[in-house]
């Protein structure tokens, strides 16, 4: 069954446009995991604009699932991950001015420093995965540094307008899933995924985690995060099966 991992950075988004106390993404992990998700992720951005150090020190103690911390290669973060030990680490690249992450590590061009900075991980028994495009050269490149797992960037996919895009960026992720598998990788996949386009994806792509944030915060404004998350899981588990059914009659 798919894991799902459920990104509650936006609830810290919320608290920080008052430099409050609430509402807390501590909290919000608590009601996502009684919702069912299997994983909590969270990015500590080096400009602090949503998930404090606080967050995540707290978020270690707490959560009993898996903690997923989101994170640039950058030396004050890489201390800070390696003394809060955070189950897996996702290596992504980061700018100021994004609103949100934007394409994949580019790991051919990082390959030296990553080598170092996933060392330091492994050695401290933190599992690394590395945010990237469904490129040969990157996932090849994610296997020399010795990452365990991948997280494909699904963006191309959530943000086709068109069908003929849409398909293409499907068939560039299963290309990506066949190469990663090859490689000895494991796989995630993520980024721009919603209640109404995650089903493709669960019925295309042979992965263990789905990383999803905006979507399921955004509706849980509405019904509670409890409730969005496990509607999330419910369509993922039903999209599973259906996937499942239609393997089992073609055989
Ligand atoms: N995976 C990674 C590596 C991300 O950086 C993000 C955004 O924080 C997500 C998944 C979740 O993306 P979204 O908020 O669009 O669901």
């Amino acid at each position: 069954m798919i894991q799902l991992g459920v990104n509650v950075d936006h609830v810290a988004t919320i608290r920080q446009a008052r430099r409050t106390f609430e509402p807390d993404p501590v909290a919000a992990a608590s009601l996502a995991t009684l919702g069912g998700a299997d994983i909590i992720t969270v990015h500590l951005r080096e400009d602090r604009r949503h998930i404090q150090d606080r967050d995540v020190r707290l978020l270690k103690g707490m959560v009993f699932t898996k903690l997923n911390l989101e994170m640039s290669i950058a030396q004050e973060i890489v201390d800070i991950a390696t003394d809060i030990k955070p189950d897996q680490v996702t290596l992504v690249p980061e700018k100021r001015q994004e609103v949100t992450t934007e394409g994949g590590l580019d790991v051919v061009s990082y390959k030296k420093i990553l080598v170092d900075v996933i060392k330091r991980f492994r050695d401290a028994g933190i599992a690394v995965s590395l945010f990237i495009d469904p490129e040969e050269d990157q996932i090849s490149a994610a296997k020399d540094v010795g990452a365990h797992y991948i997280e494909l960037h699904t963006g191309n996919y959530a943000l086709a307008k068109e069908d003929a895009v849409r398909s293409k960026a499907v068939e560039k992720l299963q290309e990506g899933v066949r190469i990663a598998r090859q490689a000895g990788l494991r796989i995630n996949a993520g980024h721009g995924l919603t209640y109404h386009n995650v089903g493709c994806i669960v019925k295309s792509l042979e992965v263990e985690e789905l990383h999803i944030g905006h979507s399921i915060i955004s509706r849980a404004v509405f019904v509670g995060i409890e409730k969005a998350v496990a509607e999330m899981k419910e369509l993922i588990s039903r999209y599973s099966l259906e996937k499942q059914l239609a393997g089992e009659s073609v055989r």
